[in-house]
């Protein structure tokens, strides 16, 4: 039988080489994080560039991640300050995206970060990211594999959901640890949380001796796929729900709702950052079995749960 599935490739040196060759020849490459799956190109070339933003149908107007093996790779691209060297050591490689003022003789390709001043930097943990990085000259613009506004893909097949054999090449690196998308700091001006992640914002506070305004309380947010409805399944959704209706899909959370084969369980034992991890996959199942709606619990705002409450409410936007 024909292994539809073919452009998955599984984690090898063979396989790694393919995908180093591939995106040295420009190619655009589904690819592991630790968060969520990403799409990469090179950053300093524009056609990846073009290809990436065409394959999701994303606005130009919102800028992609920069991703790098190491700090000493970012020097060329990014003023880097004395809040970036501190949460650098303490975090990365890890979970954490920056938004750092561009160098004005940057390689990166204008397109890739909207034409902004400013670019987002990100240092991925997954070991697969980090030996493609390393073999590079070149840093990777890596969205999420998903077409705009949708469900971010949390591993190999997710991806190959939303693009088929549009890629030539998916690596799959296992399901992603984490689950949800890297927390975003903007340490341009007065620190501010951009997008919560794991990384929560008194972690970052402890590290810069600092009280960070969270997410929901700073008001300039400057990318503008920040504001929009994103991390969608399409159905509509009602969120702090104790109830849901009969025929529709439940979300639940814990061991306080009776089960029935509309309820999802988040985590059983209330853990949060299994939840994280079975967001997404959960809103791909319910979108699978075309429910007409979605109720959800409360789940706590507490540690990680204030990042799954954030991609809740946008996706319920
Ligand atoms: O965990 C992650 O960050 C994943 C994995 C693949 O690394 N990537 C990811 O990328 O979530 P993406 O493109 O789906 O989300 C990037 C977010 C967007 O909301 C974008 O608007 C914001 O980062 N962003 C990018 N550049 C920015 C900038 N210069 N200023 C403010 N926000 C920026
Ligand atoms: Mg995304």
């Amino acid at each position: 039988m024909k292994n539809i599935y073919s452009n998955i490739l599984k984690v090898n040196k063979k396989n790694l080489s393919k995908a180093i060759n591939y995106l040295k020849k420009d190619g655009v490459i589904g690819i592991p994080t630790e968060t969520v799956y990403g799409l990469a190109g090179n950053a300093y070339s524009k056609k990846p560039i073009k290809q990436i933003y065409k394959l999701k149908k994303r606005p130009k107007i919102n800028p992609l991640i920069i991703h790098y093996y190491s700090v000493s790779d970012l020097n060329n691209d990014a003023k880097l300050n004395k809040k970036f060297y501190s949460l650098y050591n303490k975090l990365c490689p890890g979970p954490i995206t920056f938004i750092l003022n561009k160098k004005i003789n940057s390689k990166i390709i204008s397109s890739a970060v909207a034409n902004l001043s400013t670019i987002a930097v990100r240092f991925p943990k997954h070991q697969v990211i980090r030996n493609i990085l390393k073999e590079l000259k070149f840093p990777l613009a890596i969205p999420s594999a998903n077409q705009s506004s949708g469900i971010s893909p949390v591993n190999s097949k997710d991806v190959f959901e939303e693009f088929g054999k549009k890629i030539k090449l998916i690596i799959n690196g296992g399901n992603s640890k984490i689950g949800i998308e890297s927390t975003v700091v903007d340490l341009t001006g007065k620190v501010k949380i951009l997008r919560p992640g794991i990384i929560s914002s008194s972690r970052i506070g402890k590290i810069l001796k600092k009280k960070i305004l969270p997410s929901s309380k700073s008001r300039s947010i400057k990318a503008p796929g920040n504001l929009k409805k994103h991390y969608s399944p399409g159905i509509p959704m009602k969120l702090n729900q104790i109830r849901s209706s009969k025929n529709d899909a439940f979300i639940i959370f814990g061991k306080n709702y009776k089960n029935s084969k509309h309820t999802f369980n988040l985590s059983l034992n209330s853990n949060l950052n299994e939840a994280a991890r079975n967001l997404y996959k959960t809103f791909r199942k319910i979108k699978k079995r075309k429910y007409k709606k979605i109720y959800v619990v409360k789940i706590p705002n507490v540690d990680i749960g204030i990042a799954i409450n954030d991609r809740l409410k946008r996706a319920s936007s």
